[in-house]
């Protein structure tokens, strides 16, 4: 079938596929590169358990289209940790008991990251509404809050 060729940058691997031009930015790390900790909840940006950070910014995976990514710098949930030392959001997400079932667990984490580094922690409720794209059928929002309060310091 026609494709698109595209480069681009994964957790600090430079990666090029041909990719369907129809092709998720999701699909293409779960289908193409084997990265499947992203994870696909309702593919139509309504859940935002297939979180990534495309240029240091959140964006929902399912909705971005792959070949318009070209040279771009994607974070997935396998970027954050550093060898064996987790994530400090990792951490708190285990200290704080943060997740049940797990699948809106990578999403979470990831725009955590995202909630943190783009300041916007300054109280419970601003956290609480920066992390409101990310749904949890858990309902585990309490903890999560709670981690990223104590991933951000
Ligand atoms: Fe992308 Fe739900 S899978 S927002
Ligand atoms: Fe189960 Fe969030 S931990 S959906």
């Amino acid at each position: 079938p026609p494709g698109s060729r595209v480069s681009l940058t994964v957790n600090g691997v430079r990666r090029t596929v041909t990719v369907d031009n129809r092709t998720s930015l999701l699909d293409l790390l779960r289908e193409h590169l084997d990265l499947t900790g992203s994870k696909k909840g309702c593919n139509a940006g309504a859940c935002g358990a297939c979180t990534v950070l495309v240029d240091g910014r959140r964006v929902n995976s399912c909705l971005t289209l792959a070949v318009r990514l070209e040279g771009a710098e994607v974070t997935t949930i396998e970027g954050l940790a550093k060898g064996d030392r987790l994530h400090p959001l990792q951490q708190a997400f285990i200290d704080q008991d943060a997740f049940q079932c797990g699948f809106c667990t990578p999403g979470q984490i990831v725009s955590g990251v995202g909630c943190i580094q783009e300041g916007h922690t300054g109280s419970p409720e601003e956290i609480r509404e920066w992390m409101s794209g990310n749904l949890c059928r858990c309902g585990c929002y309490a903890k999560i809050e709670r981690a990223v309060e104590q991933a951000a310091g």
